[in-house]
């Protein structure tokens, strides 16, 4: 699960300072996404990211449902309330609801842009969607989803790799922290311009 979910922290990461290119106007934007696009290494990585994906998700369900036979036991339950933090306590709800943000999300941009004979450039496809305010209400609730997914998921993929201890958990919450605010805010404010920008 840490392996899977350190590769798709990476991936958020890149993804997103490919996306902040659309503040520098269409030009820039189409020739970023047609870069990424024509790189055989990207597309490589495509596929490793679709396999991560599902990983990830597998091993989260299997984790969730071992967790559930063991808090059947009443004292569990208690301890395990009182101990965990809320975003810990509902990974699996936020994992579910970003996995139905990623559908509408891959059917909103990677559909129409890869695989549809379009006239209209892949920076108007994105700018358009966000002048609906269904759609950037959606998105701007998924990326604080996100950010309660994250804000579990980091910290504990580094105990599940071995690289936290008592010493470092200080750093590792600081630099969870920025990381979730750097990708949540990030994503948000793309979505937030957009609607109230006319472009
Ligand atoms: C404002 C926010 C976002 C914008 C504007 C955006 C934009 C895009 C665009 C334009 C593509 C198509 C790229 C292409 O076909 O070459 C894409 C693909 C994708 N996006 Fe996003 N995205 C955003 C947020 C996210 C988030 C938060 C996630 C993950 C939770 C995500 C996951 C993906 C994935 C998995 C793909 C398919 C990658 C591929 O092309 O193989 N995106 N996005």
């Amino acid at each position: 699960m840490a392996t899977t979910g350190v590769f798709l922290m990476i991936f958020l990461l890149l993804h997103l300072s490919v996306n902040l290119f659309l503040f520098s106007g269409e030009k820039a934007f189409n020739e970023a996404v047609f870069f990424m696009r024509g790189n055989i290494f990207v597309r490589i990585m495509e596929y490793v990211l679709a396999v991560g994906f599902i990983i990830h998700i597998l091993l989260g369900v299997k984790l969730h449902l071992e967790n559930q036979k063991i808090k059947g036991k009443v004292d569990y339950a208690m301890n395990f309330y009182f101990t965990t933090s809320f975003s810990s306590r509902t990974m699996i709800y936020t994992g579910i609801l970003i996995l139905c943000f990623l559908v509408l999300h891959l059917i909103n941009f990677m559909i129409p842009m890869k695989y549809s004979n379009h006239s209209i450039s892949d920076y108007n496809i994105v700018v358009s969607l966000f002048k609906n305010p269904f759609y950037t209400f959606i998105y701007v609730f998924s990326f604080l989803i996100l950010g309660i997914h994250l804000n579990h998921g980091f910290q504990s993929s580094f105990q599940s790799l071995g690289l936290s201890n008592k010493r470092r958990l200080f750093w590792i919450q600081k630099l969870g922290f920025l990381y979730l605010w750097f990708i949540c805010s990030g994503f948000s404010i793309i979505a937030i311009w957009f609607f109230f920008n006319e472009n």
